[in-house]
């Protein structure tokens, strides 16, 4: 079942930068918008016990995702899940690791491979569309609701290594040595992925974000097929069903392939990670493309005379581009809690 979607842009502001629209103030959202540094998750997550069964709560999964938006009228919310959720469902079986991060059981050869199914996918995930359908219910019209998923370079990263990793040796090597099964789990990650980003725009996403955190760490050529390649089969495959639902990428460290990236994959914005520099970002890309970014979280935690030097940066450089304020990556657990009203603040009334 595919219900119609149409662009909300009447009643929701943010949904208009995807029209091309300049607006300012600049519509803001931030990447872990919901979790640690706020004292109201850390109390939810206590009682949710593990991360992943907040994650299939629908009624805890809600609430937290609504949390930042009461406590900052962000623009958009953004669904609150994991890209591991995935692996989850297709039977890797994913732990979260108390201060150590995700826990899977690493696929090293074929037969780790053939043992994943997608049998019970949807069933699994179902909890994940039922906080989606929540969500909506509970927000305010004119706030944009984010589904989102991880780039199935990056989820696969996770589920060849069992684990995070600063340079992704175990994905990287496996791809180098070419095992037909890294390019067999990538095209299952691109179509589950596609399946799971539909179902969460049938049940009430206004738009979508595709994350590639590890994306940017590839080689040149790596970077065309574990990147680009299944981004592209990505957007066509969810614009095939939804044509008119704004997508947006993250290939995390892309530097200047952030170009390429946007000509070859047809998303429409980039988020933009702290070290691109924006006058390049803004004189290069793709007028077309909606630009999102990239203040550096640091400046979030540290605060002070620096944090709006940097925030009025940003909103200088992009004043007149379809620009959404964010930062580079995620918001960090020691992030002091006003210091994130207070970049809201300054970008209110500039
Ligand atoms: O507010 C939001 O941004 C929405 C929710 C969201 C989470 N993870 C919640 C989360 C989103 C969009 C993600 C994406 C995600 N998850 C990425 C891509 C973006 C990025 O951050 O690079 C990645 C690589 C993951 C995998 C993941 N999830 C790791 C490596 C970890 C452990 C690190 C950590 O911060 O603890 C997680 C856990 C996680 N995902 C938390 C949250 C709020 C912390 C969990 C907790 O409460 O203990």
């Amino acid at each position: 079942m595919n219900i119609a979607y149409k662009r909300r842009t009447d009643d929701c502001r943010f949904m208009r930068v995807f029209e091309g629209e300049c607006l300012t103030p600049a519509p803001v959202w931030m990447m872990r918008q919901a979790g640690r540094y706020l004292p109201e998750y850390r109390k939810v997550r206590k009682t949710a016990g593990n991360f992943l069964d907040l994650c299939y709560s629908p009624d805890l999964a809600t609430e937290v995702t609504l949390q930042p938006i009461r406590r900052y009228d962000f623009d958009a919310s953004i669904l609150f899940a994991d890209i591991l959720l995935i692996p989850d469902g297709l039977g890797q079986n994913v732990r979260f690791g108390e201060n150590i991060g995700p826990i899977l059981e690493p696929i090293r050869s074929e037969e780790d491979f053939r043992k994943l199914t997608v049998e019970n996918l949807h069933d699994h995930l179902a909890p994940v569309y039922q906080t989606v359908k929540q969500v909506r219910a509970g927000l305010p019209k004119k706030t944009a609701l984010i589904g989102f998923c991880g780039a199935p370079w990056t989820v696969a990263t996770y589920m060849i290594s069992g684990k995070g990793s600063p340079d992704q040796k175990d994905a990287r090597l496996a791809a180098f040595r070419r095992e037909t099964w890294v390019q067999e789990l990538i095209d299952l990650l691109v179509e589950t992925s596609v399946q799971y980003l539909c179902k969460q725009v049938e049940n009430g996403a206004d738009l979508l974000q595709v994350f590639d955190t590890w994306g940017g760490n590839l080689g040149e050529l790596e970077f065309e097929r574990w990147c680009i390649e299944p981004m592209a089969a990505m957007v066509a495959g969810v614009k095939q069903t939804y044509p008119d639902v704004p997508i947006i990428g993250f290939p995390r460290n892309a530097g200047v392939r952030y170009k390429r990236f946007i000509e070859k994959t047809g998303v429409d914005g980039v988020s933009l990670d702290t070290s691109v520099c924006l006058a390049w970002a803004r004189d290069n890309l793709d007028d077309g493309c909606v630009l999102q970014g990239n203040l550096d979280p640091l400046a979030v935690v540290a605060g002070g005379d620096r944090l709006e030097v940097e925030v009025k940066h940003v909103l200088d450089t992009m004043a007149e581009r379809p620009f959404i304020f964010n930062l580079g990556h995620g918001l960090i657990p020691e992030t002091p809690p006003e210091n994130v009203a207070r970049v809201v603040d300054i970008i209110r009334s500039a």
